[in-house]
């Protein structure tokens, strides 16, 4: 399936849609009041979500927007904050929620989230987004959230120049990387950067996909392979041979002071979401594929594991009708297309215009129509919120004793625990 292509007829039409409906949405809005937005898209990773909002002000100029992104990297500090606020009935009026079973296992099971199916029907995305990623938001019962973003979870990146400099290749798996790794240390160059513990579960994410494969990947989270069968723990080992060549600060440092790590030459790689070609790009100035570089993470090639941010209408939302005109917006291509060049990721749309966004999101478009498809751990894609904070203790305890067999069994506790495994 070719997702990306518009008939330039359509492109064209869309374009002029583009530049007259805010015009004409101002002239006629009868908006007024405020409107709340929660996310954890703030400081570096702000710029995207603040072009989203310039837009809905010029929609709709009677309305005052709260930007209320608590800052944290993987929505660390914003999710925790969102979990007080729902269970105190006090929902912001709409937030960023992944795709997947954050969003359907943790906000939708408990019945605080409104059905958009309306929404959907009368803005034409039943046809505009992919029938995939609409059930992944999905359950019988309705639809549950607008997709604004897909992001890539195993890239790794690099700086081509230093690479060169250092002789040697970004490697295409991670025997290659655990070859050259020593060479680099000798030159006094750290080979991975890491940062805080979530960008370690990140990293596992993409170890352990290399390690076991797609098949069992999808297999492990339809709860048809133990976490206890030896694949897995083999992906636990590798892992903990990969962690010797990190650096010993990660947990005091912010995933973009990973990023910086590589971009000063301190570095030689980094594997991270393709958020971080959103930051080298618009924040650092950096020209992608000349200024950075990157590849499928090590052992990965062919595979894309994605994850996608939404947006979402809580039950109870203060201002409903000011919410579903952000979630319009959200939802449509000149929204879309506003936010993703920006932010690293790519529309979710169908028929976004590829022209407006740069080389690395141009090559991820590519890779997102042809690879094999898997859902991020890390970001909420497999996992409901129970089992993602409980993997973050088993990752705690991992990271002090690097017992491969012991993090096996407490993962297959967990699953247990949250649904996912049988016992
Ligand atoms: C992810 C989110 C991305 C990006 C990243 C780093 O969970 O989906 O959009 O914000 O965290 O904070």
């Amino acid at each position: 399936m070719n997702r990306f292509l518009a008939k330039a007829a359509v492109a064209a039409a869309a374009f002029c849609l583009m530049i007259t409906a805010p015009a004409m949405a101002a002239a006629q809005d009868k908006l007024g009041g405020t409107l709340e937005i929660f996310s954890w898209w703030a400081g570096d990773e702000g710029p995207a979500l603040e072009a989203m909002i310039k837009l809905y002000n010029k929609q709709h100029p009677g309305v005052s927007v709260e930007n209320a992104a608590v800052t944290g990297g993987s929505g660390i500090n914003a999710r925790a904050v969102l979990k007080t606020r729902m269970l105190g009935g006090n929902p912001p009026d709409s937030f960023q929620v992944h795709a997947g079973q954050e969003l359907i296992g943790t906000w939708v099971a408990s019945g605080r989230m409104e059905d958009l199916t309306f929404l959907y029907k009368q803005q034409g995305w039943m046809e505009a987004f992919p029938a995939d990623l609409i059930k992944l938001i999905g359950t019988e019962n309705g639809i549950w959230s607008v997709p604004v973003t897909v992001h890539r979870s195993n890239v790794m990146w690099f700086v081509p120049a230093n690479l060169k400099k250092w002789g040697i290749q970004a490697p295409a798996d991670w025997n290659e990387f655990l070859e050259i790794a020593p060479r680099l240390q000798e030159q006094g160059v750290v080979p991975l950067a890491l940062a805080t513990n979530w960008t370690a579960n990140h990293l596992w994410e993409s170890v352990a996909l290399a390690s076991m494969g797609a098949d069992r990947w999808d297999a492990l989270w339809r709860g048809e392979i133990p976490w206890t069968d030896p694949e897995v723990v083999k992906a636990w080992e590798l892992f903990g041979k990969v962690l010797q060549y990190t650096n010993d600060d990660a947990t005091s440092l912010s995933w973009q002071q990973a990023t910086d790590m590589v971009v000063d030459g301190r570095a030689a790689f980094n594997v991270m979401g393709d958020w971080a070609a959103g930051y080298m790009n618009t924040t650092l100035g950096m020209a992608p594929g000349k200024d950075f570089g990157w590849s499928a993470s090590p052992g990965t090639g062919g595979v894309f594991m994605f994850l996608s941010d939404s947006f979402g209408l809580p039950v109870g939302a203060a201002n409903r009708d000011n919410s579903l005109a952000w979630l319009a917006l959200v939802g449509s291509r000149s929204g879309s297309d506003a936010f993703n060049p920006l932010k690293g990721s790519i529309s979710p749309r169908l028929d976004t215009d590829l022209n407006l966004y740069n080389d690395y999101s141009k090559s991820a478009a590519g890779d997102w129509g042809r690879d094999r498809i898997v859902g991020s751990l890390a970001h909420g894609v497999t996992a409901n919120e129970g089992f993602m904070s409980d993997f973050a203790s088993v990752m705690e305890m991992y990271l002090k004793n690097r017992n491969a067999g012991q993090a096996a069994m407490a993962c297959h506790a967990i699953a247990v625990k949250n649904g996912i495994a049988r016992r």
